[in-house]
């Protein structure tokens, strides 16, 4: 008997153990999932990131390296400053014994804490080139917000950008003061989202007593190649929701006057960008706007989507939202006109601009849109296909090491098992569509639910922004500006490496990156006429193996599906709802930076003229990047020429309010689709329609003619299907317990029928083993015989309705002994006496039974 009973007893924990490490397998997944691509990153480690100027043996950590060191500061986070310790040994030195976070610069250890930005000394990149005038004046400000008393500084400007005006640097000995800033810099907006906040919608910020916005908040994470500080990005965290705000001193005559708000989303593809690389100095100051810049999640971070509840997706854009909110209540406190807010920025900026531009939750803040070189209806700006969303997933949670077996699965995993840096620092083409990450679509997906957050916080776009353009969903007071640069994708040759110095594009190269494309895209009817098309559409025909058109013709093709199409369709439509449209094409380069001509005007250049880069002290833009006097007196004239365009714009809805260096735009109307031609402030001209063959080719011929240009990916196989992680793991305990019961039931019965036979032996013996006995007999015994098998076959006609019976646990005392015994001992193989083959180890097991019984039948 107690061998019997171990046998059980050792089922049961079996039982258990299965049942609970199925459940709990859930949750240990990533830990042991193998992480294999750990040196993948490494890779970035030993890249000299930071030039050290000051020839220390000691080679200033990056975001991200192992010996990075942060600091905190009355509750806030600041990255090291390589740079401005450079007297002292600086903090995260490694020969400063045991140093934590909340390290102390004191070498006599006086616990003197590290004052951030500007407060503990000079910041060149913050306050410009350190001069002895600019040392005394004063330089604190205070400014009250809906969330507390911020604190910021005064920046004084040694330049002035009036085309008219002769000072030139290098020509007067004394520099003369022409304007002073109100800066106040990273200011949070939201929440930090990291720990439970991360892959979770922003959630406003509980507020301060007294901030001090004195430095720039870090980066979002992105790859550490974007990062460091000769890229103007000297810190990077999961903790980067912040803004930076450049405000026009009030002077005494204008109290209570409202400056237009400029409010910049930097580009960068949703993988990389930060705010801090748009110095706005120039333009608040001069031309009399508030500018905002700010900082929105990037990457998987921001933009993560498994189609489902487990990762809705659109994190980055909905801190974008978020902040758009924050500058909207608070607009009064710095002067700014909440009632005249204008989105501008380069590409994913633009595209971003576009969409909050429409989105129910933003679109009556939004009265103006400058969108450079990006559209809210580009194939990258929005993702509206849920597989589209998920391969990109996928491919990312395969890259990066995390099971992909199901979306829970997976999110799980970058939520606990990898850091922010491992996910931001991954790079990958996606398998679908050129850029990985961007906003989705709403896909019919239950939002989930959270403790602190609220189900409208999740949502941002249910429809196409197309749909909702068509159906005049923005602001009635709409206007729009959108640019566009002549040589957009040049950057896709000079980025890549091995193509350097020449650049050379040869035709194989050319018939590659066009096979990619059509590719990614499945342009499904006709892969092969795809590429002819499209290769057809941009051979230089006179001379087909030219070299330089070649390549002139790549970048055409590229700037075109990427950004002027596009362009052109978001303009048309918009022209068609009758809102004001104003169009430039850019074709000027800055002469200082003597580029080539084919690539002489790529992708934001605007952004050194925007931000007043001839205007500035040097020191603002990374270390050694811009002289002084580099610039040429056509730079000057086009860095005032797109700040008054774009200042007047915010103000006016006009770019040429008054004409601008003789220049002036004209709407866009329909049919005449018109531009200004920019090739220098004298030679420029209005033209009409740009490129429109070019563009319907991408948006009009392809989809009809050769496939469907939007990728639509069924399926592959039936994953994620998985409810969320609770209800999963509600279902998996009840089954368990229902199966314990069940185990715990049958035991019991054992226990009560060992019990009872001791008690009724004499009824035991009478009625099991005659009975066992004969039935197994006449099964021994006719086997040979083929009468007696025609028989056995009908023998266990009758058996079924007991091994049935048992086996449905029809346990309360209508269980006779005898089935209990029945079902325990042949449960094994209990199919085999209904299937009516007599099989050896069935009868061998019910001679065991017997013999087993037999034993306490001697007992007596
Ligand atoms: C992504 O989609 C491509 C194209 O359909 C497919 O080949 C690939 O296997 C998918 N990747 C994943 C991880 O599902
Ligand atoms: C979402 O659901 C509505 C109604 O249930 C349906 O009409 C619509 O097509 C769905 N949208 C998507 C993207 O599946
Ligand atoms: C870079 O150029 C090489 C050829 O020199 C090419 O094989 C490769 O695909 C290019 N990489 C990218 C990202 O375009
Ligand atoms: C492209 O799309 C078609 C149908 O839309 C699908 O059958 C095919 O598998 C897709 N190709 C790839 C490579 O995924
Ligand atoms: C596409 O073209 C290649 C060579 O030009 C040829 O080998 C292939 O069979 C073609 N495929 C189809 C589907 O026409
Ligand atoms: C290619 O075209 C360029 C510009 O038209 C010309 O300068 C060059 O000589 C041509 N090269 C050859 C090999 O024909
Ligand atoms: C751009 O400028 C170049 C001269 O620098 C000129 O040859 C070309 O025609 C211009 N392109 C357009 C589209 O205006
Ligand atoms: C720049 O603008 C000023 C003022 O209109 C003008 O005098 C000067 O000639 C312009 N310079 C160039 C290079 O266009
Ligand atoms: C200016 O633009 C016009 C029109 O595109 C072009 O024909 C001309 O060559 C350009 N001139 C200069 C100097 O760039
Ligand atoms: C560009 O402007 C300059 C200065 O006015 C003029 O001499 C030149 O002819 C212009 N070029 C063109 C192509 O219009």
């Amino acid at each position: 008997m107690a061998t019997v009973n171990g046998f059980k007893f050792k089922i049961i924990i079996l039982l258990c153990s299965e049942f609970g490490s199925y459940v709990l397998g859930q949750y240990d997944e990533y830990g042991r999932t193998p992480y294999h691509q750990q040196n993948q990153y490494n890779q970035y480690n030993n890249n000299p990131y930071n030039n050290n100027p000051y020839n220390t043996p000691y080679n200033v950590p990056n975001p991200g390296d192992r010996d990075y060191r942060t600091y905190f500061y009355k509750g806030r986070r600041y990255g090291q400053q390589s740079n401005y310790y450079n007297n002292r040994w600086r903090p995260g030195d490694p020969r400063i014994q045991g140093q934590d976070e909340h390290f102390f610069y004191d070498p006599q250890g006086n616990e003197e804490p590290i004052l951030p930005g500007i407060l503990g000394a000079w910041r060149t990149d913050l306050q410009g080139k350190f001069r002895q005038q600019t040392k005394d004046k004063p330089r604190d400000i205070f400014v009250a917000t809906t969330h507390g008393q911020v604190q910021g500084f005064l920046v004084y400007l040694f330049d002035n950008p009036d085309p008219d005006s002769l000072y030139r640097p290098g020509s007067e000995f004394i520099e003369r003061e022409y304007g002073m800033t109100e800066v106040y810099l990273g200011i949070p907006y939201a929440e930090p989202p990291i720990l439970e906040g991360r892959f979770k919608p922003p959630r406003w910020h509980k507020g301060w007593q007294l901030l001090q916005a004195v430095d720039f908040g870090p980066a979002c994470p992105q790859p550490a190649r974007y990062v460091g500080v000769t890229k103007g990005v000297r810190d990077m965290d999961e903790d980067c929701l912040y803004l930076n705000i450049y405000k026009p001193p009030t002077k005494e005559s204008e109290v209570g006057q409202r400056f237009p708000i400029m409010f910049y989303i930097h580009g960068g593809d949703f993988i990389r960008g930060a705010s801090n690389t748009f110095p706005a100095h120039i333009m608040a100051t001069f031309y009399n706007v508030v500018v905002v810049t700010i900082n929105y999640r990037l990457g998987a971070l921001g933009f993560i989507s498994t189609g489902d509840v487990n990762s809705p997706g659109n994190y980055g854009i909905l801190d974008q939202a978020m902040a758009l909110k924050w500058v909207y209540e608070n607009a009064d406190n710095f002067g700014g006109d909440r009632d005249s807010i204008t989105l501008f920025g380069p590409g994913a900026g633009a595209a971003s601009a576009g969409l909050l531009m429409v989105s129910p939750e933003t679109k009556h803040i939004v009265s103006k849109v400058i969108a450079q070189s990006g559209s809210a209806l580009a194939d990258w700006t929005l993702i509206v296909d849920k597989y589209r969303a998920q391969n990109t997933s996928r491919v990312f949670g395969k890259l990066i090491g995390c099971s992909i077996e199901s979306s829970w699965k997976l999110m799980n995993c970058l939520k606990q098992g990898r850091s922010f840096y491992e996910i931001g620092n991954s790079e990958f083409p996606p398998e679908v569509g050129l850029f990985p990450w961007a906003p989705v679509i709403e896909m019919n997906v239950t939002m989930p639910y959270y403790e602190g957050w609220n189900e409208k916080d999740w949502h941002f776009l249910r429809k196409t922004p197309e749909e909702l353009l068509r159906k005049r969903q923005f602001n009635p007071n709409l206007k729009y500006m959108s640019g566009i640069t002549l040589q957009e994708a040049a950057s896709f040759i000079t980025s890549n490496k091995s193509l350097e110095p020449n650049y050379i594009i040869d035709e194989q190269f050319f018939e590659q990156k066009i096979w990619e494309l059509v590719l990614r895209y499945n342009y499904t009817l006709n892969l092969n006429g795809t590429f002819e098309a499209i290769k057809y559409m941009y051979t230089y025909w006179p001379d087909p193996t030219n070299k330089t058109h070649i390549r002139d013709k790549y970048v055409q093709m590229l700037s075109d599906f990427l950004y002027t199409a596009p362009n052109d369709k978001i303009v048309k439509i918009l022209v068609e709802q009758g809102v004001d449209v104003y169009q430039y094409v850019l074709n000027t380069t800055i002469e200082s930076f003597k580029l080539e001509e084919w690539r002489k005007v790529p992708h934001d250049i605007e952004h050194y003229l925007l931000s007043g880069a001839p205007f500035m002290d040097v020191e603002f833009f990374p270390d050694g990047k811009f002289k002084r006097d580099q610039w040429t007196n056509n730079d000057r004239n086009m860095s005032h020429f797109f700040m008054k365009a774009y200042t007047n714009f915010a103000r006016y809805g006009d770019p040429t309010y008054t004409q601008i260096l003789g220049l002036h735009f004209e709407k866009a109307k329909h049919g005449e689709l018109k531009y200004l031609n920019l090739n220098t402030t004298y030679n420029s001209s209005i033209m009409w329609n740009f490129r429109q063959t070019e563009s319907a080719f991408w948006s009009q011929y392809l989809p009809i003619v050769v496939g469907y240009l939007v990728p639509t990916y069924p399926p592959t196989t039936e994953y994620w299907w998985e409810p969320r992680a609770p209800l999963q793991i509600a279902f998996w305990s009840m089954s368990g317990a229902c199966l314990l019961l069940v185990v715990l039931l049958v035991v019991c019965c054992m226990l009560w029928r060992n019990a009872k036979r001791q008690s009724d032996r004499y009824y035991n013996d009478v009625f099991m083993v005659p009975d066992t006995d004969t039935e197994e007999g006449i099964d021994n015994t006719r086997i040979a015989n083929p009468y007696d098998y025609s028989e056995k076959i009908r023998t266990p006609v009758s058996v079924p309705a007991r091994t049935n019976s048992a086996s449905s646990f029809r346990t309360e005392s209508a269980v006779s002994l005898k089935e209990m015994q029945g079902f325990m001992s042949s449960s094994p193989s209990e199919d085999y006496p209904r299937k009516g083959t007599p099989v050896l180890s069935h009868r061998q097991n019910k001679n065991k039974t017997q013999l087993m019984q037999g034993v306490p039948q001697t007992d007596v």
